[in-house]
Parts: C-alpha cells; sequence; structure tokens
C-alpha cells in the first residue's frame, strides 16, 4: 500500500514540476494537436507514429494537420519540447503515454481493432513501474479494460499500484475557430480511482477543463453518445428537407424560425451527407457492441440509413435539374464544388462529395471538382486533380454541385457565371440571382419564383 501511494505520488510530483516525459502514440488530427499542447505545458513529449513521413516533416518543423502551424511545431523541435520518432524503443522513457491511433471500420462495418491493438502492444512493450496510458481513440465502450488494460497486466505489473490506464475521449473539432485542444473539456475515466486522478492531473496541466467520470465504460460511452446525438439530429433534419421538399416548403425558413426559440431547440441544418473520421464511424462500434448484447440500436441504424442516402438524393436533384433543361447526366459536364467532408478543412476522409462524384460517374457525367483546401483526391487508385474555379470554367459547366460550403468560395461569382447550381448547403441563399438556376435540396421560396424542379 505504502508502495502505491509512493509510485502515484512520484508520478503526480513529476507532472506537476513538469519533469515527466509524455509519450503520444499517433501524431495525426488528434496525437499532434495533443502533443503540441503538452509541449506548450512545458512538458518532453516523444511522438511516436510509424509513419517515417509524418516524423520526418514534423522534425523538419512543418506541419501535416491544418489546426496546428508549422511555426508551432518548429519552434517546440527547436527547444528540444517535441521530437517525432519511428523509434518505439523511445517510448520507454515517458512517465505517461496517450495513444491517438485510428479506429476504423472493417469492410463489413465492424470495428477495426488493430490499430489500437498494434499500440496497446507498443506501449506494453515499453511498459515500466509508474507508466500511465490513456488511450484517446474513439471506440466501443469496455476497450480500455478489454484490450488496453490486458496489454499492459501481462507483465505482472498492477493496475492502480504501479501502471495506472484511462480512457479520454478526444473532442477535437477540426477547422473550428474557437474550440481547440486546449479549451474544448476533456472527460477521463479511469480503472482505479488513482488510475482518474493521475489522468485528470495530467490533463490538469494543459487543458482548461477536466471532468473526471467514475469509469473508462462512462467516458467511451461519453464520447459516442456526443457523435450519435449529432448523426441522428442530422439525419433528422436531413428528412426534414425531404419531407419540406415534397409539401414545398423552405426547409431553411423553417429552422431558422425554429431557431428562435429560446429553449428546447438546437439547430442542425440539412446537407449532401455526413462525413469525417467520426460521426459516420464511431455510432457503428456503439451497435457492433449492443449486437454482442443481443440488443438493436434502432435510432443510430436509421440515421446512418438515412444520412448515407443523400449523396443520391443530391444526385437525383441533379438529373432533375438537368432533365428540366432538356439534357441527361450521361455525358453533362458537372463541377463539384467543395469535396472536403465539412467547410473550411482539408479533409475527405468519409466525404459525401466522394459518393455524389461516384454516382455522377456511374451514370456518364464528366465530373470535374474544386476545392481551395483539396488539389487532388485519391480514391480507388485513381488520381483526381481538381481545377481552377474560373468564369471560363463555370460558362462550360452543365451543373455546379455545391457539396461542401467554404467560406473561401466566390459564390456570387458561381451565380453569375454557371448556367445551373444545385447548392445543398444553402450558400446561394442572400445572394443577387444574375445568370445561374439554383436549385436546393427542399423546396425553396427564394426559389419559388423561378422554374421548379
Ligand atoms: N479526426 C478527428 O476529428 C477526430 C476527433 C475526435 C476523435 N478522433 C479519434 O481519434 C483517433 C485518431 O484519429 P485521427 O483523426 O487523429 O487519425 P489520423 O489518421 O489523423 O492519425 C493517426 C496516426 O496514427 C498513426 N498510427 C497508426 N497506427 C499506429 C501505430 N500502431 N503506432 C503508432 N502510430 C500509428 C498513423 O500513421 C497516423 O499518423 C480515432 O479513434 C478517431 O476516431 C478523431
Amino acid at each position: 500500500m505504502a508502495g502505491e501511494a509512493s509510485i502515484k505520488a512520484h508520478v503526480l510530483g513529476k507532472i506537476q514540476d513538469r519533469s515527466a516525459v509524455i509519450g503520444v502514440i499517433g501524431l495525426g488530427y488528434v496525437g499532434l494537436p495533443l502533443a503540441v499542447e503538452f509541449a506548450k505545458a512545458g512538458f518532453h513529449v516523444i511522438g511516436y507514429d510509424v509513419s517515417d513521413r509524418v516524423c520526418k516533416l514534423l522534425m523538419r518543423g512543418e506541419s501535416h494537420i491544418q489546426d496546428v502551424p508549422a511555426s508551432e511545431v518548429a519552434a517546440l523541435v527547436k527547444n528540444g519540447l517535441f521530437e517525432a520518432t519511428t523509434d518505439e524503443n523511445r517510448l520507454s522513457e515517458p512517465d505517461a503515454i496517450s495513444i491517438a491511433v485510428p479506429t476504423p471500420l472493417s469492410k463489413t462495418r465492424d470495428p477495426d481493432m488493430s490499430y489500437v491493438i498494434s499500440a496497446a502492444q507498443t506501449a506494453t512493450r515499453q511498459a515500466h513501474p509508474g507508466l500511465l496510458v490513456v488511450l484517446e481513440s474513439t471506440t466501443y465502450p469496455g476497450t480500455t479494460r478489454e484490450v488496453l488494460l490486458p496489454a499492459l497486466t501481462e507483465r505482472g505489473l498492477t493496475v492502480g499500484e504501479d501502471v495506472f490506464v484511462a480512457f479520454s475521449p478526444e473532442r477535437v473539432d477540426p477547422g473550428n475557430p474557437v474550440y481547440h485542444t486546449k479549451n474544448t473539456p476533456k472527460v477521463v475515466g479511469g480503472i482505479t480511482q488513482a488510475c482518474t486522478e493521475l489522468a485528470t492531473a495530467l490533463y490538469d496541466s494543459c487543458i482548461d477543463i477536466t471532468v473526471p467520470v467514475s469509469s473508462p465504460e462512462a467516458a467511451e460511452l461519453v464520447k459516442l453518445l456526443e457523435n450519435t446525438f449529432r448523426s441522428v439530429n442530422i439525419a433528422m433534419v436531413n428528412e426534414m428537407a425531404i419531407v419540406c421538399d415534397k409539401l414545398g416548403v423552405d426547409v431553411w425558413e423553417v429552422i431558422d424560425a425554429a431557431a428562435t426559440k429560446p429553449f428546447g431547440f438546437m439547430k442542425f441544418t440539412p446537407g449532401p451527407g455526413i462525413g469525417g473520421h467520426c460521426i459516420p464511424l464511431d455510432p457503428h462500434y456503439l451497435a457492433w457492441k449492443m449486437r454482442t448484447l443481443n440488443y438493436k440500436t434502432r435510432f443510430i441504424d436509421l440515421a446512418s440509413e438515412i444520412n448515407s442516402q443523400m449523396p443520391a438524393y443530391v444526385v437525383e436533384k441533379v438529373a432533375h435539374a438537368l432533365n428540366a433543361e432538356r439534357k441527361a447526366v450521361n455525358g453533362s459536364n458537372i463541377l463539384v464544388l467543395g469535396v472536403a467532408y465539412k467547410r473550411d478543412i482539408d479533409d475527405v476522409r468519409e466525404s459525401p462529395a466522394l459518393d455524389v462524384i461516384r454516382l455522377l460517374e456511374g451514370s456518364g457525367a464528366n465530373v470535374s471538382f474544386h476545392d481551395p483546401y483539396i488539389p487532388t483526391i485519391r480514391e480507388d487508385g485513381h488520381v483526381h486533380e481538381g481545377v481552377d474555379l474560373t468564369a471560363k470554367l463555370l460558362a462550360s459547366m452543365d451543373a455546379v454541385v455545391v457539396v461542401t460550403d467554404h467560406k473561401k468560395v466566390d459564390y456570387q461569382m458561381v451565380m453569375d457565371n454557371a448556367s445551373l447550381i444545385v447548392d445543398s448547403r444553402n450558400v446561394t441563399n442572400g445572394l443577387v440571382k444574375t445568370k445561374a438556376r439554383v436549385v436546393t435540396l427542399a423546396a425553396s421560396t427564394r426559389a419559388a419564383a423561378e422554374v421548379m424542379v
């Protein structure tokens, strides 16, 4: 007991006086901003990634993550607070390790735990008494206890006494101008009380607010609740767009008016579907876990079904709009405007734009794309090069499909030069009606005077 207290007190002391070395496994959208926050708080941070390219780039003082300025990485590398390595032996040095590796789905939409298992094995090989390990990757409830804990304790270390294990979901929202890693409250749940206390102390050192919960399972479920909440609400409002379209009502007018209610309503907006590494995937981790317990998560399944049909709904709008001009999708020149999964970021993972492009090409359209953040997209071995957004290009298109509402794009210029815009994000609302005929996801009062399709 005295030993337990002294190991914990020793680690706590090192966290408090910043002499603790921190390891971060996985230096992507989540791991790099976190590593930078730890380093900015004064810790020596060793970032470990299997990608030689990523480590070399970071050590040159560059950044592959849009929200992390290269100047910050360069300064931290220069003053010795941050280093990136592919040498797993360097992970014998940290007093605390955060794991932020991918948690994708397999082709059958089951959790692919291979990255987490591999990272847990890496941490285990380097584990020593006094080590705190925190899993940050989004995953199903039970992962920390069932996957990470057995790995770490298999060599005789006792949890809560000489090794400390917790889960803390990452909530980073890429491209968010207000909320970053530091000012987004961090939920922490340890296997034992001592684990929660140490993990809380670790994140208190660099995150404004830490929210301890009673177990890793509670912390794991917090993240899944948040992302399921978004998936379900986006699906609900997407269905409302279809409902409004059939009723001939402007869905955005309805939403904006509903949002004036000061309580009991939260605004979500319809769109071409969902993307990114979180909302389309995370709820399936929970659905999978519940299937193993013989329970069907109906909200998750329905939301996924509606959201994943939205790209086809957009393409249907394009087909109807072209049809009204006596044109077929087959052979038409169509520009997809914006391919990132959401506004003002450079991430195409799971982007609905990829489905829109695939469906249009499948119907014989000549599809090109423009995205101010994404010069090329790679899909199934094919490389698509983006095109410049010029008046001449727009005039040569049979249709322009707005999939992502990047603020950088001059939509008035698009209105002035394109002949037909299918606007899945309502970016054309309020613009001066010039040349383009605009078709939105749902009937719109501003378009009511124009030809409706
Ligand atoms: N991207 C987001 O917006 C976001 C937000 C919240 C939570 N998350 C979750 O965080 C986790 C990480 O996501 P991400 O977006 O940062 O992924 P990412 O793909 O951007 O980065 C993961 C990094 O881990 C590295 N890696 C893979 N296997 C490794 C291993 N065994 N050892 C060391 N490095 C390894 C990869 O090379 C890559 O650099 C996921 O579980 C994700 O669901 C992501």
